[in-house]
């Protein structure tokens, strides 16, 4: 289904086009309930807008110190998650999403606070202009938050799956997260089978959150197009890995 924009959109930029997907997602936001938030520039442009309907909902649960500064700074009152037990919807961006609604993320750093609210929550809807819908995972580099001691050891177990990895950088020096940990960025991956891939990379000892969001994938895809936001539903394929 699209939903038509305004008026002729041939040129609009891709900062409008996450203008665009950000006022579509507030039709998902529950009046009355706390919405899950993710992190990034198309995040950004949500919850700008949310900012318009803060009287109607108790607050946030914010998935990065970016985010919670940005909510707060816009008068909408931020949870912490373990004061939260279900959230009915989480509203984050991707890096890449494929046919299926698995994702990589993770691109801001921000991928193991998203996993943990995207967990917590009953759906996933996921806000993307058209240039992240992929048909395989991995031309994207995959994040991986890893545990400082660990990095050269996965980066050889990364190696011998055919992925080249690199510590991400912030000013010449090592990026650390808000959860004071290193991030690896692994290009030269095709990821196939998402769940099994995330599976795997899980449980190699000094991962702490690999960016491939299978588990946790969207049940809801907005993808902001020049023809208007288009919705795509991947009901059909449950998840595995939520409490609620
Ligand atoms: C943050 O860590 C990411 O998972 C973002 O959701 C992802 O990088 C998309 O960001 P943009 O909306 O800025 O493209």
């Amino acid at each position: 289904m699209t939903q038509a924009p305004d008026s002729s959109n041939a040129t609009l930029s891709q900062d409008e086009l996450k203008a665009m997907v950000g006022r579509a997602a507030l039709q998902f936001v529950v009046p009355g309930e706390i919405v899950g938030v993710g992190s990034g520039s198309t995040v950004n442009k949500f919850i700008d807008v949310l900012a318009s309907m803060k009287d109607q909902i108790k607050g946030a649960v914010s998935s990065s110190v970016a985010s919670t500064q940005r909510l707060q700074a816009l008068g909408i009152a931020v949870f912490d998650s373990n004061v939260v037990e279900r959230l009915s919807v989480y509203i984050d961006g991707a890096d890449e999403i494929d046919h299926q609604g698995n994702m990589i993320k993770g691109g801001g750093a921000a991928l193991t606070r998203e996993k943990i609210v995207a967990a917590q929550s009953a759906r996933f809807v996921c806000i993307v202009d058209e240039s992240k819908l992929v048909p395989t995972l991995g031309k994207f580099p995959l994040p991986v938050e890893v545990i400082p001691m660990a990095v050269q050891r996965i980066t050889r177990q990364f190696a011998a799956l055919g992925g080249s990895a690199s510590v991400r950088l912030a000013d010449g020096r090592p990026l650390v997260t808000d959860n004071g940990q290193f991030i690896l960025d692994v290009a030269g991956l095709q990821i196939g089978d998402p769940l099994a891939f995330e599976s795997e990379v899980s449980q190699w000892p000094g991962v702490v959150t690999v960016g491939v969001f299978a588990f946790q994938k969207a049940q809801v895809c907005l993808l902001a197009t020049p023809a208007g936001v288009r919705t795509m539903n991947f009901a059909g394929v449950p998840n595995t890995q939520r409490d609620v």
